[in-house]
């Protein structure tokens, strides 16, 4: 196997992207600012630290998931050389397990990971690169469906998508069912994905997954508003602000807020405007979707994919859906 380690960067402006989205989102009749934007440099160190809370525990179902059934994965994709593509891998410890299951079966396969943060792709290919010397990998740092279009343009091999952490549900219904659609026009026939989806189950444990008791996930949020100072020049004082995480019971939907504490005005120098929040007015910053089996059928179906498997861990609290483009 040849080793190559390469970033082929899709070009796009991150800070325009990021500036156009806070004048359409703070300009809303509900304000709101999408969840990609939490993931900078910091943002990401402090997501990497909630996968680890005991709160916290999509991150390790999907590990016991994925230990119990890589071999399996190993020998339904083996034939032919293909690309793992993987959609927001974020420090990649699932992928690194599959990784190894796939060299250790001499699979031939281009691991490339799509991401939006550049400072997980650095950190995530030197350590592959530290770990697995021989991997190629080529990584893309761009939103996902822009990342799957530069694939496609750029190479004809099977492609094996990975996108776990259940960050499917970051998207709304519609948006996800969209999101399918879009994903299955990026790929062909026999291509596989293997989607995490966080499954339904008592809102204590979910309420208590998105407010960690040791607050990281209050200031994973709180830094959307200290990377608008910095990126954005803005002035929001983040004292007048307050995680606020609830359950939306019809929606099953977890549902992240930052709450204006009293009546404030914030200026973005970038955007040369000012912002007037009401007291207890809020900015919606995330929903994570909770899923049920016959939900995460339709969606495959009405996408043009077939499930293969769904694959749970003991606690039955996530799966990991193996679907393949019909
Ligand atoms: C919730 S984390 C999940 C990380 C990892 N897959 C896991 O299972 O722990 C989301 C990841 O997707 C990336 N991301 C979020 N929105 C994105 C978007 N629209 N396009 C590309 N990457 C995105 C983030 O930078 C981060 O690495």
């Amino acid at each position: 196997m040849t080793s190559i380690l390469q970033d082929c960067s899709v070009i796009h402006n991150e800070l325009e992207e990021f500036e156009n989205d806070v004048m359409l989102g703070l300009s809303a009749i509900h304000k709101n600012i999408s969840s990609k934007y939490l993931y900078d440099a910091i943002g990401s160190d402090l997501f990497n630290q909630i996968t680890r809370h005991p709160d916290y525990y999509l991150t390790r179902c999907e590990i016991e998931i994925i230990n119990d059934n890589k071999e399996k994965f190993s020998n339904i994709i083996k034939q032919e050389p293909f690309n793992l593509v993987e959609l927001g891998p974020g420090e990649g410890v699932k992928s690194k397990i599959l990784i190894e299951q796939f060299l250790n079966d001499s699979l031939s396969f281009t691991y490339m990971p799509i991401d939006i943060s550049k400072k997980y792709l650095t950190h995530l290919l030197s350590k592959l690169k530290d770990s697995y010397p021989h991997l190629n990998a080529e990584s893309v740092n761009s939103d996902f469906l822009q990342g799957l279009t530069w694939i496609k343009e750029h190479s004809k091999k099977r492609n094996i998508v990975l996108f776990l952490g259940s960050s499917i549900g970051n998207f709304n219904s519609l948006q996800a069912k969209e999101f399918f659609y879009h994903l299955r026009e990026s790929l062909n026939p026999g291509d596989y994905v293997l989607i995490g989806f966080d499954l339904c189950k008592d809102p204590e444990i979910l309420i208590n997954a998105y407010n960690d008791k040791d607050k990281i996930t209050s200031e994973f949020n709180y830094n959307l508003l200290a990377r608008m100072n910095r990126e954005l020049n803005a002035n929001f004082n983040i004292e007048k602000f307050r995680h606020y995480p609830v359950y939306n019971v019809y929606n099953s939907e977890m549902e992240s807020y930052l709450i204006s504490l009293e009546p404030q005005v914030v200026y973005i120098g970038n955007l040369k405007r000012s912002f007037v929040f009401h007291e207890i007015e809020p900015i919606h910053i995330e929903i994570s979707h909770k899923y049920r089996l016959l939900e995460i059928e339709q969606f495959a179906a009405n996408a043009g994919f077939n499930i293969v498997n769904n694959y749970m861990d003991k606690k039955n609290y996530f799966v990991d859906s193996l679907w393949q483009v019909q």
